[in-house]
């Protein structure tokens, strides 16, 4: 039942509004032939899938959680991207890639797991000389956050920030919508309203601060 409900509410449709901005990531890195790129935390892909389009290159696309993998793997079969996306579950706190293997590292909404500091430090060593770390961030601290990228040895090649007002128009106040639309469908049914009550106020209470809503692209190059 949860599974139904959650791929009822196809929280996927609203993310996707915000794919463009992935491409727009991608465009301000330099063309690169068929690029190795790890994508760190892809959850159900939506940027995977507009990576592995763009790129035409060759995706690791991790994450832990298998239920979004199994999205995933459904994704890619409907694209037909099977020769381009590798699916791999594992935590992010304790990636074992090879040094210097990709020449993108593409982290979008998973970061946070790890810290920023943290993060860019360590997948530092996955990245080829003069490769790319696309971050893209909640916006809090993001004046700290810019600081450390030289500390690091990147150069911040370029940074792009998506509003609140775009994160409220596109993704939260359409997803709330929907959630109050299956609240009347699914009014007689205790198990599935337990479900999305819990995701109209979680969505709530995010929305209470929107200015925290706004994101950050980082997009650095190692040095
Ligand atoms: C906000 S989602 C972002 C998904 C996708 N990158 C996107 O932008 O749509 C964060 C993802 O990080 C994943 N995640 C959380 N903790 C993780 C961990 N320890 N290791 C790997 N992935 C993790 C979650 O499963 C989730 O899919």
């Amino acid at each position: 039942m949860k599974t139904d409900i959650l791929l009822e509410i196809d929280k996927d449709k609203f993310r996707s509004r915000l794919s463009g901005y992935t491409r727009q990531a991608y465009s301000r890195l330099p063309h690169m032939e068929a690029p190795a790129i790890l994508d760190i935390g892809c959850g159900s892909g939506i940027p995977t899938i507009q990576l592995a389009i763009i790129s035409k290159g060759k995706i690791t696309a991790v994450d832990i959680d298998r239920q979004s993998l199994n999205i995933l793997r459904d994704k890619i079969k409907v694209f037909r991207l099977s020769g381009h996306i590798k699916p791999v579950r594992h935590s992010l706190l304790t990636l074992h890639f090879k040094n210097t293997c990709f020449d993108i590292v593409w982290a979008e909404g998973s970061i946070a797991v790890i810290g920023f500091e943290k993060g860019i430090q360590e997948w530092r060593r996955f990245i080829k000389p003069g490769g790319f770390l696309v971050v893209h961030d909640e916006i809090t601290n993001y004046r700290e956050k810019m600081t450390c990228i030289p500390k690091f040895n990147y150069t911040l090649v370029h940074h792009f920030k998506i509003s609140e007002h775009v994160w409220l128009n596109e993704y939260f106040n359409p997803l709330l919508q929907r959630i109050k639309e299956l609240q009347v469908i699914y009014k007689n049914d205790p198990g599935a309203m337990k479900i999305l009550d819990k995701e109209a106020s979680e969505t709530a209470l995010f929305m209470k601060s929107p200015e925290n809503l706004a994101s950050l692209f980082y997009i650095m190059q190692k040095i």
